[in-house]
């Protein structure tokens, strides 16, 4: 065994997915197991840090024991184990965390702690290989830009080889996710909001247009005028139709208030989020907000890093995180980028394991793996 082609097991719990995952040679996944506590968020409205973690522990031993199974020769198998340290949910953090240093102390296995960031970058090396003789490298070039979207992170990343960072731009309020989540709980969609919105705004034509924060001169993003403008939206239409139907508010209000989104943003509960809108609005209205959301969080994401592609001589895009499982930012991203943009499956978007694996293969191969005094660190940063 060498370390080009070494079998790593991987555990991610940093929020509410609670998932692990086998995968050979940083791009082959053998396995890759989540689940998933939607169940449980829809029941609290959101995440709860604690039941999250006790969530974890009740489903960490058969999801390691399903990815094990795909495992030829089981345990034997492995070379590491690696888990995400950060950033995340403290108490999530730790049992994935726990766990791991457990399995590999006993197993006398190397352990590889992993940036849940970096993480969601290299989810684009996994099994991406074209086919052969199309001419396309099979993992991605350097130079490269990188978009990180997920319901807590926004981030525009080039890299410039495997563990060059240099952070190019932020958000400064909402992350792109949180922003897509908020914004569908506001016009009555559900949660995960990124998805009922993506879903709501299929198909629809529509003149309405919403703010776009353009920063200037800045690669940084900010998403909380354009929350504003969807509440103010709502709230304006909401009293349009109670003006139309002032008898029917007995019945709508219960139909009102949809789980709240993920409460682990830094503003779990602002006052944008939370209005109580006397009835539910109408699938029109809602289409055509879902639609005008969607094209400003996107315009801005696109231009931004189409521009930072160009100036910093990136080959290569790479989209990441939860919100780049939306189409339409695929597309629009692939239309406008003068360079091949790349982003996983969609299953990889979102959070999982075989991420984490691949992002550990490339940290082992540096030389780089961690001590039995591994801590979670809740606000780790991309590059520490
Ligand atoms: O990466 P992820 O699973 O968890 C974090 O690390 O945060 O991302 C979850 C976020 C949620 O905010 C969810 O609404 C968003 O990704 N998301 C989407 C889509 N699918 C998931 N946002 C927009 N369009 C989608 N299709
Ligand atoms: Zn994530």
């Amino acid at each position: 065994m060498t370390n080009n082609n070494l079998t790593i097991l991987a555990i991610e719990t940093s929020c509410d997915e609670t998932a692990a995952a086998v995968v050979h040679a940083g791009t082959q996944v053998l396995s890759n197991v989540v689940a998933s506590q939607l169940d449980e968020l829809r029941r609290y409205g959101g995440v709860v840090p604690e039941v999250a973690s006790r969530q974890h522990i009740l489903a960490m031993d058969a999801v390691i024991g399903e990815a094990l199974a795909a495992v030829p020769d089981g345990w034997a198998g492995i070379d590491a184990i690696a888990a995400t340290n950060g950033p995340g949910l403290s108490g999530a953090l730790l049992t994935g965390l726990n766990t791991a240093k457990a399995l590999a102390f006993a197993r006398g296995l190397p352990l590889i702690g992993v940036n849940h960031i970096e993480a969601h970058i290299y989810a684009n090396w996994l099994n991406q290989g074209s086919e052969a003789g199309s001419g396309e490298p099979m993992t991605p070039q350097f130079p490269l830009v990188a978009l990180v979207v997920s319901g807590g992170h926004t981030l525009l990343v080039l890299l410039e080889g495997h563990g060059h960072y240099t952070l190019l731009g932020q958000t400064r309020d909402d992350a792109a996710g949180e922003a897509f989540d908020k914004s569908a709980r506001l016009i009555g969609l559900g949660f995960p909001g990124g998805p009922a919105i993506e879903r709501a705004a299929e198909g629809v034509q529509s003149d309405l247009i919403l703010p776009r924060a353009w920063l200037r001169d800045s690669y940084d993003f900010s998403f909380s005028g354009l929350k504003t403008a969807v509440l103010h939206k709502a709230q304006e239409r909401a009293g349009q139709a109670a003006k139309v139907a002032p008898r029917n508010a007995d019945k709508s209000l219960r139909r009102q208030n949809p789980p709240a989104g993920r409460a682990t943003a830094p503003d779990p509960a602002p006052p944008a989020a939370a209005p109580s809108l006397p009835r539910p609005l109408d699938a029109h209205f809602v289409a055509q907000t879902a639609h005008a959301f969607q094209e400003s969080a996107v315009d801005v994401l696109v231009s931004k890093t189409v521009e930072a592609a160009r100036q910093y001589g990136a080959t290569e895009i790479l989209l990441a995180g939860g919100v780049a499982a939306n189409t339409r930012l695929r597309a629009e991203l692939s239309r406008r980028a003068a360079v091949p943009v790349r982003f996983p499956p969609i299953s990889l978007c979102t959070d999982n394991a075989a991420m984490v694996a691949a992002a550990a293969f490339y940290r082992f191969a540096a030389g780089v793996h961690s001590g039995w005094d591994l801590d979670v660190l809740p606000g780790l940063r991309l590059g520490e």
